[in-house]
């Protein structure tokens, strides 16, 4: 296709609209794959934004202003990423937060690369199969939806050391910019109150009632929103550190609303939590060296393997064709069957790391692929997750780079509000195999390496990536919110750039595919194929099906006297330059 009808394709793309209310139901959720009011916002509205010194891209243009607001005023990426990722608790609640967690992938300048995964764990009396009805067998939504589903909360420890060590500026500093967002209050924009709108019958359920429906409605756009609640608790960890939440009345109120509501989190698991720092997975793909997350995140092993696999082909088939799609496809396949069946959190299992981010293991599985058939997926023996989480991307002045990925797992987490605290929790627990073999909300099929056992962390698809060039400069800074999307869609815009010369704005447009093992389907957006290519993949073997907004990107490249930042096409948000 030509770039020009490519484009045209693009602008006709319908863009699923976002809701997460359905999957609260009183059975297992169905997946929803839509991204924050995606159909609001249209891929016409994502410019690539161009700054000499430093970028900020994330779902919330308030939240990147005020990272980018922090790099003015001398700031590096690492003070820059813990402003925004605070500011986005506030202005961007669907998924930015601090009852979640989140990994986040650092490259300085000088060469250090470091990685720290601040994903929640299980609370200590958590146990296998705290989700299955008894009496059924049957997994319950309690993974899902109230008090039951939070895992501990990571956000803030992760946030705090990250800024101990790689920041230059003190958590009072680079919160300063949150703490006036929750205080004085924002303007409600159409994308938040359409999201709350949305999100009501679950979200009136608990008690963020009042805050969010005022007189039965979310506040009407163009409103000032304030959320004083939150902001004492931000002063609070501003003025204490990750004592400030963990410790004290904002751990008093957490676990009091815990108790009331059947939860299980303690003051004990609060105590105990600690973000653990990690060696980023580094690879190659033709000269590039890729930093990528590695356990408790399956998404930089996933990555890798995939990437991996379709080194071996040389150079690739061109974009859009029935070959090129067929390789990606089947690539995924293989290292989502991997994915599902071993991965998990490397305090609890033995995570093989080496072999399958290896090149010689990537070459075996390259030589299973027949160039012309779809290969079945076997069925799942042994021994997954949602889009409703947020990647940043900034870079600084003197080239380092943050990659951060953070979440609450559904949209809004658990619908627990914390009164007092003035925040919500996550349904992260619904991330672990709850029943291994069964699927999860997002049709994900995984093993007993990711069951459930207290203190452990919930394997994640979590994949805040960084692509250095061949001279060792940081290139790329991308990642997604997406659930197992996130890690074929951040691959995509990865290839895209590197292997199909576009820019970053052509590569985050372009039409994004989805192959996670099981179930055996290949998701496709519009525009992607051709209908002269859907026929060929069809006949190679594959089930396609039609999928809107498959991820959420945001993502940072370096161009020749700057960086040009691009927010998600098909949602909202904003890159901020300076
Ligand atoms: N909750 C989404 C993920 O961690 O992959």
């Amino acid at each position: 296709m030509s770039r020009r009808l490519l484009r045209l394709a693009l602008l006709l793309v319908p863009v699923a609209i976002a809701v997460s209310s359905c999957r609260h139901g009183g059975t297992r959720p169905t997946v929803d794959i839509g991204t924050y009011l995606g159909g609001q916002t249209g891929l016409v509205q994502a410019e690539p934004v161009f700054g000499a010194h430093g970028m900020v891209a994330s779902n919330s243009g308030l939240a990147s202003e005020a990272g980018a607001e922090i790099l003015k005023q001398g700031g590096n990426a690492v003070d820059a990423a813990v402003a925004t990722g605070f500011a986005l608790a506030v202005t961007y609640p669907f998924a930015g937060n601090i009852g979640g967690g989140g990994f986040m992938n650092i490259h300085m300048a000088d060469g250090r690369a470091a990685a720290i995964d601040y994903r929640e764990v299980a609370p200590l009396a958590a146990s296998r199969d705290m989700y299955v009805d008894p009496a059924t067998g049957k997994l319950t939504n309690k993974s899902t939806l109230g008090h039951l589903a939070s895992g501990v909360p990571g956000s803030v420890a992760g946030m705090a050391d990250a800024l101990a060590k790689y920041g230059t500026m003190t958590l009072a500093q680079v919160m300063a910019p949150a703490i006036r967002l929750a205080k004085d209050g924002f303007e409600m924009d159409s994308a938040l109150f359409r999201s709350l709108r949305g999100n009501k019958n679950v979200l009136s359920q608990f008690a963020g009632k009042d805050l969010f429906y005022p007189g039965g409605d979310a506040p009407a756009p163009g409103t000032r929103f304030v959320q004083a609640e939150l902001a004492h608790t931000l002063e609070l960890i501003a003025a204490k550190g990750p004592a400030g939440f963990y410790e004290g009345e904002v751990a008093d109120a957490l676990v009091a609303e815990e108790k009331r509501g059947g939860g299980i989190i303690t003051h004990e698991d609060l105590k105990r939590y600690k973000a653990e720092w990690r060696t980023p997975i580094k690879s190659t793909y033709r000269g590039y060296t890729l930093y990528t997350m590695p356990p408790a995140s399956s998404g930089g092993i996933t990555m890798t393997e995939t990437m991996n696999i379709l080194e071996t082909f040389g150079p690739l088939p061109k974009y859009g064709t029935a070959a090129y799609t067929h390789l990606l496809a089947e690539a995924f396949r293989r290292s989502f069957i991997d994915r599902n069946a071993k991965l998990g959190d490397p305090a609890f299992v033995k995570v093989p790391l080496e072999q399958l981010t290896s090149k010689a293991y990537a070459k075996e599985l390259a030589g299973t692929i027949d160039r012309t058939h779809a290969t079945k997926t076997p069925a799942f023996k042994s021994g997954a997750e949602p889009d409703h989480t947020t990647h940043y991307s900034v870079a600084d002045n003197s080239g380092n780079v943050v990659s951060t990925t953070t979440t609450l797992n559904g949209g809004y987490g658990s619908g627990v509000w914390i009164p007092k605290g003035g925040f919500f929790m996550n349904n992260e627990m619904d991330d672990f195999a709850a029943q291994p073999g069964s699927p999860n909300m997002f049709g994900l099929v995984q093993g007993e390496a990711n069951a459930i056992v207290p203190g452990k962390r919930m394997l994640s698809a979590m994949a805040p990536t960084i692509v250095m060039d061949r001279d060792g400069k940081a290139l790329l800074v991308v990642g997604a919110a997406g659930g197992p999307r996130i890690i074929t869609t951040v691959t995509q815009v990865i290839l895209n750039v590197i292997e199909h010369d576009m820019s970053l704005g052509d590569a985050m447009r372009a039409p994004r595919l989805h192959h996670q093992s099981l179930p055996d389907e290949l998701l496709v957006e519009d525009g992607a194929l051709s209908p002269a290519v859907s026929d060929s993949l069809k006949a190679f073997g594959h089930t396609l099906k039609r999928a809107g907004g498959l991820a959420n990107a945001n993502g940072i490249m370096r161009v020749k006297g700057g960086w040009i930042g691009v927010r998600e096409p098909r949602s909202a948000g904003k890159a901020v330059g300076y």
